[in-house]
Formats: structure tokens, sequence, C-alpha cells
């Protein structure tokens, strides 16, 4: 799978984060539940050195329950503090701040410690172009008071809100750069919508999509689109299938295959589907 991309807006966004990251104490890296690999940035924990993350899981409305607790698991195990969000409804956010407010304590502890009081933890949200920071950010803002605006560092138009007592959260999220070198990662992002439709070929990752999911979820396939297949058949009989079932046909009844990639791709983002999740959770748990 082939993402077209330019190496020159990894460097740009690269050096916004690191001038971003430089105003706060604490970092949520929010990351889509359904690829929660596919969505993390690996450079991240470089720019972070001992800076506090917590990982907020998104879009868990979305996702494969089952799956997104063994992800849990799995960050649990690597000694990662982390919580899941449902950023369009506001489930998990109160416990996401209070996760904040916890992985800050070593760090107002060290403040306490210099005699420094009264010093407010500044936290902001980074992720993936699309994984819900704006919805988060506007969530947690809501009617909280906006503190200075005129801080050093902060660009114009940029603004800290108390979100919780001595929490102030920094209302512009740093958008990270996603990593397109290996092909299942930009899968994963094309397919959720992390990636701009015109740097990558829909119908192939539609074909590709309906492939992974006849085989880890054959039967929302089935009874979404009331088809029957085999696991083994060729994805353009399947797609045929659908097309036929959804009407999308052209005049003459020409099967209209355009039609097809345009509605498996909104029924899989919208969650019409499904609850699926394309990154496997590693198996030791
Ligand atoms: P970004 O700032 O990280 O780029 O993402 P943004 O908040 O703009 O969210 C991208 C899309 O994801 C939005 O949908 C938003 O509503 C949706 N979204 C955010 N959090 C959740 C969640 O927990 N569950 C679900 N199901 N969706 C979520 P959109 O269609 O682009 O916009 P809109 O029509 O909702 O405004």
């Amino acid at each position: 799978f082939k993402i077209q991309w330019f190496p020159g807006h990894m460097t740009k966004a690269k050096r916004m984060m690191e001038q971003q990251l430089k105003l706060v104490d604490v970092v949520v890296e929010m990351l889509d539940a359904r690829i929660p690999r596919s969505s993390s940035n690996p450079m991240l924990i470089q720019m972070l050195g001992d800076k506090p993350k917590v990982v907020a899981l998104n879009k868990i409305d979305m996702a494969d329950p089952e799956k997104t607790e063994k992800w849990l698991q799995t960050f649990k195990n690597s000694g990662l503090p982390v919580c899941k969000v449902d950023c369009s409804t506001g489930k998990g956010v109160k416990q996401m701040v209070a996760a904040i407010q916890q992985v800050a304590r070593p760090v107002t502890d060290k403040w306490l410690r210099k005699g420094v009081r009264n010093r407010s933890i500044r936290v902001m949200i980074v992720g993936v172009p699309n994984v819900g920071k704006s919805t988060l950010i506007n969530r947690l803002v809501g009617k909280n008071k906006v503190v200075a605006a005129d801080r050093p560092g902060v660009t114009r138009g940029q603004q800290w809100v108390t979100i919780a007592k001595g929490l102030e959260l920094l209302d512009t999220p740093g958008v990270l750069w996603p990593k397109f070198e290996d092909p299942e990662v930009g899968f994963c992002l094309a397919v959720t919508g992390a990636i701009k439709e015109d740097v990558y070929d829909r119908e192939t990752a539609v074909e590709l999509l309906l492939e992974r999911l006849m085989h880890i979820y054959p039967e929302d396939l089935r009874v979404k689109y009331a088809i029957d297949f085999s696991e083994a058949e060729p994805v353009r009989e399947v797609m045929a299938k659908i097309a036929v079932a959804r009407g999308c046909l052209k005049a003459g009844g020409v099967l209209d295959i355009d039609k097809v990639i345009q509605l498996v791709l909104r029924d899989f983002r919208t969650g019409r589907l499904g609850r699926f999740t394309l990154d496997e959770p590693s198996e030791n748990n």
C-alpha cells in the first residue's frame, strides 16, 4: 500500500512540536482505539525526554471492545498511564483529567521542594490528524475560563484554559505527522481517515480493508450488507455482491464499483459497519 508523502511536511511538523513541547509539563498522546499502533508516533518518546505522558485511546465507541481491553493491558504492562475516552459523548474524560493529575505529581512535588507554589501544571494534547484532538479540547474547555493569553512562547491565538484545579490546557493541539514508511501503518491511517484522500489510491485501500474484514470480522460484513461469501473469495466478487445488495448500479445494470468504494469507506469510518480494531494487540497479555 503506497502513500505519496512529502518529508518536508514532517520536518516542519517536528520543529513545531518541539517548540510547543517546551511550553508544557505533561502531554496527552491521543490514539485512535481502532489503530493504537498505527496512530502513535514513535518519535514522540524521544522528543518528550522525561516529560510525563498519558495515553488516551479515543473513538472507543467504534473500536472492538475486546481488543481495546487487550490494548489497555498492553500499555499498562509497558508502564504507561492509559485511559479510554469517547470524546463524542464525553465518556472517560473526567478519568483522563485525573490520570493527568496523577502523572503530574512528581513535577509538582519537585516544584514544592524548590519552594514553588501556586504554579499550574500545563498540558497539551497531541496526536495524528483527525484522531479527535479538537473534539477533546472543546469538551475540556467548555465553560472553563481562559487564563492569561500572553505567555512567552505561546503563539498569538493560543490560550491557556484552566480545566481543573492547578491544571491548564493549551487550547491548540499538537499535530503529529503520521509515520508512512510502513505500508501497514499507511493503510490503517488511510482507511480511518487520518490521511487526506489525494495521497493514496482509494480503490486499493478499500480492497485491502474488505479483505481484512472478511478475515477478522466476516459476520459483521455478512449481516451489514446482507451478503454471503467464503473467506477465500476474491475481494472483487465480494464488492460485486455489495454493489448488487446495495443497488450500486449504473445505467444498463452495470455495477458501480466507485459507489461501493465510497459506501464501504463511509460505513467503516462512521462505525456503521461494526466496531473494528485493525491493529492487533500483542499476544503476550
Ligand atoms: P483532530 O482535531 O484530531 O483533527 O480531530 P477532530 O476533533 O476534528 O475529530 C475528527 C472527527 O472525529 C470528527 O468527526 C469528530 O466528531 C470525530 N470524533 C472525535 N472523537 C470521537 C469519538 O470518540 N467517537 C467518534 N465516533 N467520533 C469522534 P467529523 O465527522 O470530521 O466532524 P463532525 O461532523 O463530527 O463535526
